[in-house]
């Protein structure tokens, strides 16, 4: 890595990892970068003294080193560089974890929520605030060095990579270079997940977005390259695709299915009448009203879609809607609920502070049309599933799909018809990233220009028809 480093002619005044362990990575670096001060920050004082110990036996840096015991979500910027301000090397492999992984640990390691990305409102507190902490720790220092000059060179999931590279690329953070060299980190790591180093080069020239794929360390020019599109992140991008004319900003209304945060309570099977049993086997008889037939991202991708018997109780038609009114409309309803409130006030998003008891997210007119196309998020190739009515209510999806709202069963198989095509398919596989836990991101769906697929195949009068009333529906929600 460090020989890597010096071939792309990194030749630091001071080389920083910011979570630096027992110091492999620095001992590395100090015996290749002989005249650069060698820096590390540790939050296990154990492994700071280790560390310590370990570089001051590099004789050519004895009197260069400094390991402090440190939590890095702590340190203003400044003291991580102690005055250095030009060719910084921040190099590392930082914790491999996701922020929502430590909350739910009720771990503290974490950054003060401040507002990373420029994310608001609800997407800074739910999904896309569930970010990887190597995420975090890498774009902070990329704000530094914007501010300085110098290198990232870290080891990190490609999945990260690419979302850093795509969230400084699209902030207009200027970046002289990047590359991403993909390693085995199964055999670095002993974990299967597809990892990289990430170099990066601040020196405040902004150079193309775009970085050199490297398929291994060894490898001496890059596989091919990936970089930004119209806001989105795609393989090649030089080349000219096809699918590229369908890409329009928020041009459709997908959205989220249901989100509750507590499977177990609010999802239920039908035994017999009014009786359900939940996921901790408890029975309960309840009022159909807030019972909706529900569809998980599995079966949407299999295709086996409702089974019959299984239901989310939605105690809400609209964001923050009261639901004092439970009580007399379902009191059974109400009593169930009652029975799990404590659990249902625990549930550890912040996004159910300051909402109506038993809150749900992810609900509003669409959520109950009768026909819907939706999709799993979760899987790597789209499979589009027309969500025909019951005669128990519309169906719904939770939070792993995604859905888009029709007016009928015409305009539902149009939509199907258009998302199947071949040139959506080539749309599709251009930009999700198989390294992704959730491949298809909303932002692909909403930018997708239906319109221009349906002039495209030769279905524009078609499409006029079923967009003039969609028109009519988007303005009720
Ligand atoms: C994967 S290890 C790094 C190993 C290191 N590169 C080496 O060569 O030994 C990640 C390290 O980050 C440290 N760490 C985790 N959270 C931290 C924080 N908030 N501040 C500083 N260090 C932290 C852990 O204690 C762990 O030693």
């Amino acid at each position: 890595m460090a020989a890597r480093a010096l071939e792309w002619g990194i030749h630091p005044a001071v080389v920083v990892e910011p979570t630096c362990g027992v110091g492999n990575l620095l001992l590395a670096a100090a015996e290749e970068f002989l005249a650069a001060k060698v820096m590390g920050y540790e939050i296990n004082p154990e492994y700071a003294s280790l560390a310590r110990e370990r570089l001051m036996g590099v004789d050519a840096c004895a009197r260069l080193v400094d390991i402090t015991v440190a939590d890095f979500f702590g340190l203003q910027s400044n003291d991580l560089t102690r005055g250095f301000d030009r060719s910084i090397l921040y190099i590392g492999n930082p914790p491999w974890v996701t922020s929502s992984a430590i909350g739910a640990l009720g771990g503290e390691n974490l950054p003060v929520k401040s507002n990373r990305t420029g994310l608001t409102g609800m997407e800074a507190r739910t999904g896309k605030s569930n970010f990887d902490i190597s995420q975090w720790i890498l774009e902070r220092l990329s704000q530094e060095l914007r501010r300085k000059s110098g290198w990232l060179v870290m080891i990190v999931k490609t999945s990260v990579a690419k979302k850093v590279l795509h969230s400084l690329w699209s902030a207009d953070v200027p970046i002289a270079r990047s590359a991403i060299v993909h390693i085995d980190a199964n055999e670095w790591f002993g974990v299967s997940v597809a990892a990289c180093v990430l170099m990066v080069e601040f020196d405040g020239r902004a150079g193309p977005k775009e970085t050199d794929v490297y398929r291994d360390l060894a490898a001496v020019s890059p596989s091919h390259r990936f970089g930004l599109v119209a806001g989105l992140v795609i393989d090649n991008p030089d080349q000219e695709h096809p699918w590229m004319s369908l890409v329009a900003k928020a041009s459709n209304p997908w959205r989220s299915g249901v989100k509750h945060d507590c499977r177990a309570i609010m999802e239920l099977s039908h035994v017999s009448d009014d009786v359900y049993v939940n996921g901790e086997g408890t029975h309960a008889r309840l009022e159909p009203h807030f019972l909706f037939p529900l569809v998980r991202a599995t079966e949407l991708y299999k295709g086996t879609l409702w089974n019959r018997s299984r239901f989310v109780l939605l105690t809400q038609r609209n964001l923050g809607e009261d639901t004092a009114a439970i009580r007399y409309q379902a009191p059974l309803t109400w009593d169930y609920l009652n029975q799990y409130a404590a659990r249902l006030r625990n549930r550890g998003s912040s996004i159910y502070k300051n909402q109506p008891e038993f809150a749900v997210f992810g609900v509003g007119d669409y959520t109950f049309t009768d026909w819907k196309v939706a999709v799993s998020a979760l899987h790597k190739s789209p499979r589009f599933r027309i969500l025909p009515p019951t005669a128990l209510g519309p169906v719904v999806v939770d939070d792993t799909c995604l859905l888009y709202a029709c007016r009928s069963a015409d305009h539902a198989q149009l939509i199907l018809q258009l998302l199947e095509s071949e040139l959506a398919s080539q749309y599709f596989a251009a930009l999700m990233q198989d390294e992704e836990k959730r491949p298809l991101k909303s932002s692909m769906l909403t930018n997708l220009s239906l319109e221009r697929l349906a002039e495209q195949m030769g279905l524009k009068a078609a499409f006029h028809q079923v967009a003039a009333s969609e028109t009519r529906q988007i303005e009720m929600f």
